[in-house]
This record gives C-alpha cells, sequence and structure tokens, in this order.
C-alpha cells in the first residue's frame, strides 16, 4: 500500500487544475445506462472510484470506451445484457447503488447488492427504494441483495423525502425520466453535481425542471438518446485545496475553482481570515493574517458540505481561538480526529460536536487514513506541520483525489508517494 511522505512548513504558492467532480461524473457514467446511443462524458477524473464504475457499466454489458486515451474523455454505449450488479464491486463503491434505476427505468429488473455501510456511517437507502416502490417498482430484499421488478414498467408519482438525499434523489431522477407520466420529487437535493446531471439528462431528451430548487418536476419520454456533456469541476476538490493555501499561509490559483458553487465555504474561509477572490477562470485564495477558529455545522446543500468538514478541522486546529465543528449528515465522520490529535492537534469529540483549540503548531507524526476526506486532512495538518509527516493507507485518497501529490509539489509542497 503507497505512503505518502510529507516534511511540512512551506507556503503552498502557484495554480492548480482542478478537475472534473466525483461525484457528478460517478452518476453520468451511471445515466448512459439510460440509452443504448453513444453518451460523450469529457472532463472525466482519473480516480479510482471511475476504474471501479467503468467495471461495473461493462459487466451490465456497455462498453465504456476511453476515446482519448487519457481516462478523461469516456464514451458509453451498447446495451444491457445484465442486470445484476453483484456484491464485490457494490461493496467496493456505495455509489453503485445508482444503476438501480436506470435498470428498472430500461429492463424492468434489477438485482443490486445492498451497498451496506462503510468507514463514515451505516449509509441505508431506505428512501432509494421507497421512492422507486411509489414509481410502481416491486422490491424484496433477501440474501443481501435488493430484487426489483417493474414488470410493466415505471409510473410517474408524487415522492416526498424525509430528507434531501443527493442519491435517493439521482436515483429516483434517472429513474423517472422513462417512467409513464409525470414525477415530482419534493424535498430533492440542490447540490451542484444534481443540476449538472440533470443538464446531461436534458441534453438526452429528458424533460425535467425545477433543478436547483427543492422539487423537481420530470415528464417521462419513451427513450433518451445519446449527448456530449463535460463534467463540471470538483466544488470538493476545489474548497480542499483552499483549505491547503490557508493552511500553510500561501497564495493557490485553483484554475476551474467556481464560488458560487463552494457558497458557504467560502463564507467560512473568509470568517476564518483568509481572502477568496473570483478570477474569470479561477478562484484565487491568500492568507496573509492570522486563522481565525470558527464554527461549522455540516448540511445539505447549501450548507456548509459535509465533505468539507474533515478539511476544516485540520485547518482550524492551527488557527487562532475556539472552533466548534457539528457534523449532521453522517454518524461517523471523525475519525480524522484521533491522527490528528497525535499530530499535536487539541481536538475533543462530544457526540455529533468536536471542539477544537487552536495550537501554536502541529508537529509531524506516522498517520493512518481511514476515508477519502480523512486522508486529506492528514496531508493539510502534514503540509503545516514540523517536521515528517507519513501517511500510509493512501488507496483511500486516490478513490477521489487526481495526483495530489504532483499538483501539491508543483506549488511547493516537500511531498512525495512511496509504493510499498
Ligand atoms: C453523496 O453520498 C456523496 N457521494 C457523499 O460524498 C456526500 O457526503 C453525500 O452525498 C452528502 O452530500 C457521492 O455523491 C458518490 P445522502 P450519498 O444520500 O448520496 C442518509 C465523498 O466524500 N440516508 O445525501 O450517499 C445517509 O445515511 C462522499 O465524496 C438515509 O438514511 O448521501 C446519510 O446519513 C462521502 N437513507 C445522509 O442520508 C437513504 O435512503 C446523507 O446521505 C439515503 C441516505
Amino acid at each position: 500500500m503507497d505512503r505518502f511522505i510529507i516534511h511540512g512548513g512551506h507556503r503552498l504558492r502557484g495554480d492548480i487544475v482542478i478537475g472534473g467532480a466525483k461525484n457528478a461524473a460517478l452518476k453520468l457514467l451511471v445515466a448512459g445506462l439510460l440509452t443504448s446511443e453513444r453518451l460523450v462524458l469529457r472532463n472525466v477524473p482519473r480516480i479510482a472510484d471511475i476504474t471501479t464504475m467503468r467495471r461495473l457499466l461493462e459487466q451490465h454489458g456497455v462498453t465504456v470506451e476511453d476515446i482519448e486515451g487519457d481516462g478523461g474523455t469516456l464514451a458509453i454505449g451498447g446495451n444491457i445484457t445484465n442486470t445484476v450488479a453483484p456484491y464485490d464491486i457494490v461493496s467496493q463503491m456505495r455509489a453503485s447503488i445508482l444503476v438501480l434505476g436506470p435498470l428498472l427505468a430500461r429492463c424492468g429488473e434489477a438485482r443490486v447488492s445492498l451497498p451496506g455501510g462503510c468507514a463514515i456511517g451505516t449509509r441505508p437507502v431506505d428512501m432509494h427504494l421507497k421512492g422507486l416502490e411509489a414509481l410502481g417498482a416491486e422490491i424484496s430484499l433477501e440474501g443481501g441483495y435488493i430484487n426489483a421488478r417493474a414488470p410493466r414498467g415505471l409510473v410517474g408519482d408524487r415522492i416526498v423525502l424525509p430528507f434531501a438525499s443527493v442519491g435517493a434523489t439521482e436515483n429516483l431522477l434517472m429513474a423517472s425520466c422513462l417512467a409513464r407520466g409525470r414525477t415530482e420529487i419534493i424535498n430533492a437535493a440542490r447540490e451542484p453535481e444534481i443540476a449538472d446531471l440533470v443538464a446531461c439528462l436534458n441534453s438526452m431528451g429528458a424533460r425535467i425542471t425545477g433543478s436547483g430548487s427543492g422539487t423537481l418536476t420530470i415528464e417521462g419520454v419513451e427513450a433518451l438518446h445519446g449527448t456530449t456533456h463535460s463534467v463540471m469541476p470538483d466544488r470538493i476538490e476545489c474548497g480542499t485545496y483552499a483549505c491547503a493555501a490557508a493552511i500553510t499561509g500561501g497564495e493557490l490559483r485553483l484554475i476551474g475553482g467556481r464560488a458560487d458553487h463552494l457558497g458557504a465555504v467560502v463564507r467560512t474561509l473568509e470568517e476564518a481570515g483568509v481572502e477568496v477572490f473570483q478570477e474569470d477562470d479561477a478562484l484565487r485564495v491568500r492568507r496573509t493574517g492570522a486563522l481565525r477558529g470558527v464554527d461549522i455545522m455540516t448540511e445539505p446543500y447549501p450548507g456548509f458540505p459535509t465533505d468539507m468538514q474533515a478539511q476544516f478541522m485540520a485547518m482550524l486546529s492551527v488557527a487562532e481561538g475556539a472552533s466548534m465543528v457539528t457534523e449532521t449528515i453522517f454518524e461517523n465522520r471523525f475519525m480524522h480526529v484521533p491522527e490528528l490529535n497525535r499530530m499535536g492537534a487539541r481536538i475533543n469529540v462530544h457526540g455529533s460536536s468536536a471542539i477544537i483549540r487552536g495550537v501554536h503548531s502541529l508537529s509531524g507524526a506516522p498517520v493512518m487514513a481511514t476515508d477519502l476526506r480523512a486522508s486529506f486532512s492528514l496531508i493539510l495538518a502534514g503540509l503545516a506541520a514540523h517536521g515528517e509527516t507519513i501517511l500510509s493507507r493512501v488507496y483511500h485518497l486516490d478513490r477521489g483525489y487526481e495526483a495530489v501529490e504532483r499538483k501539491l509539489a508543483q506549488c511547493g509542497a516537500q511531498i512525495e508517494r512511496v509504493k510499498d
């Protein structure tokens, strides 16, 4: 398993290109199941989760072609020959559950392994299943699998989500594109990645309105056709590198970064003493004065994103004053805390809240990644710490961030990957 060796204390300065959004690209690939025609996706990030999703889609029978040979442009096409999503793939990547709606809509049946939990929480899919039943699917669970049938096709309905679940919104959105009649999804998630999916589906011939609002209305159509769509920039990658500029007291131009996708994050950075400027094609982030402690509560978009919580916790561990971070989305997303404390941070967890007392500096140490965003939290701490930090289990990071060591080293970080 690869490790990172980081020597901290260097202010980062330079440009970093923000890649395509993982949490948009994964769903856009699945949307390729909704048509036998060719869906071409540009600006696809080169990360492990995309490779896993390609494997999942190909075992369903469609082709996923790397048309420029660099992994950045993928073409999905062909027909579905297998409606089973097996445990060995689904257990690796929870987003696999999103094939359920499209398989039901296209083929009238699906057998998808229950994803099970992951490091950050139990991650149930009850809202996905209840919503699909509202569209007429017959669903049963046995042997750790979801068996779903819609022999007479799906029929549109009014669905109220008890929580603005991103995945449930996406599964139901894709399924309802090919349902008969109108579907309304009330209390739909409003994350920008969903707006990107809506834009792609509409360019495939879907009839979806309400993008960005809490209510999505879908007029079902007979079939969707192919299109070419460019994946939106990854707002979480952008916010993560903004924290790297902040924690090292440097200045970075994040090319492709968009403040409008990062509303609450930008406001919180500014509250903490970080300067953020939107330029034509980049977000410029600089910190010259002291970092100040701030309070954060994670919420569905447009609130503060849970996917930025671990990164901010690292940054706030060296702020002046105290901060309180409350995680309301997942029940176990503080696993970076013990590792940060081993580097000298002073963080106490009380239930779903963590109190951070800022310290003057952190000390490098051997630390272990536990999940995707926690991995980067420890990198951020290592960039600011005195001495050497060795981060193990970097495979967690490789699931969702592309070329981290190259992007950071280009801006002055002393970081290298050591292959075991
Ligand atoms: C997506 O996960 C993202 N993953 C997550 O990013 C992100 O943290 C999350 O949305 C929230 O923004 C992808 O897009 C691939 P949810 P998802 O359904 O769809 C509960 C990352 O680091 N829930 O909005 O699984 C659930 O347990 C990842 O890139 C139910 O109870 O998120 C959780 O507590 C991590 N029943 C909460 O809702 C359901 O049927 C949010 O889940 C569905 C969800």
